[in-house]
């Protein structure tokens, strides 16, 4: 891949995952996500072996680490609710119900390893995942956010309203702005998509990146999509 499509910074590439690389996929996860288990090896197979072309990493050049990744599937997102987790939308993270009719892209993890977070590469994968979006003329991409920074503050200020204030950068949130700088557009706050990420409160931002090559039709739209009730 060519790191100028994406606004790589110098000194790292994007390439698709490869099975040497799940070690060190799982080492960064248990990093970044210490309440979860990391993936392992078969999980990491069972996404390399339905999707291959959507899972991203990123390579330090000079070291040859991974540096973080990124990870999606295909999916008919009339099939779920807006407000199912990520347990759900991805089978256990099996990624099992990848559906290669879908139309949505599902953007599952993205990760960047802490010692080579803020040089730009969350960005740079998200390019990434756009260009399979458009060469594979899908609708949409659609996924779950993390809001690390709302736990401190979840019992006095309500989730939307939260979102509504990092969208106006009022404050900064870990995860949510990243996406927000990123391009993404927020659905809604949810409940329960990450059950024990704790410095998020359990809550999460719905977010949609909508195809400009290629209209969702009106039917399709996430509007349509219910919540569980
Ligand atoms: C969220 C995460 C992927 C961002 O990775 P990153 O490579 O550091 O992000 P980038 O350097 O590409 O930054 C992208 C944009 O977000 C902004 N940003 C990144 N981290 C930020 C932070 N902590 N606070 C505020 N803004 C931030 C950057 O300024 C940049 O915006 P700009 O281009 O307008 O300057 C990374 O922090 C991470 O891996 N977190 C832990 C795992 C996680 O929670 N993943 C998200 C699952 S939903």
């Amino acid at each position: 891949m060519n790191s100028t499509d994406y606004n790589l910074p110098e000194g790292y590439s994007i390439r698709l995952m490869s099975v040497d690389d799940y070690p060190a996929i799982s080492a960064i996860c248990s990093m970044v996500y210490p309440t979860e288990r990391p993936y392992t090896d078969q999980e990491l197979e069972a996404h390399h072996r339905l999707f291959p072309e959507g899972q991203f990493v990123v390579v330090h050049d000079f070291s040859g680490d991974v540096a973080g990744a990124h990870f999606t599937l295909l999916i008919q997102l009339k099939h779920f609710h807006l407000d199912d987790s990520w347990e759900t939308l991805t089978a256990g993270g099996s990624f099992a119900d990848h559906d290669p009719e879908g139309h949505t892209l599902y953007g599952a993890d993205l990760f960047i390893h802490p010692d080579h977070q803020h040089h730009g590469l969350a960005k740079a994968l998200t390019m990434a995942t756009r260009k399979l979006v458009s060469k594979i003329r899908l609708w949409r991409m659609v996924g779950g956010s993390r809001m690390p920074g709302y736990g401190k503050v979840s019992e006095r200020i309500k989730p939307n309203d939260y979102i509504a204030m990092v969208r106006r950068a009022e404050i900064a949130d870990p995860v949510l702005t990243a996406h927000l700088h990123d391009g993404w557009e927020v659905i809604t706050a949810i409940q329960g998509y990450l059950p024990h990420d704790t410095e998020s409160a359990g809550w999460a931002a719905v977010i949609q990146w909508l195809n400009p090559e290629c209209k969702t039709p009106a039917a399709f739209s996430i509007s349509r999509i219910p919540l569980k009730g």
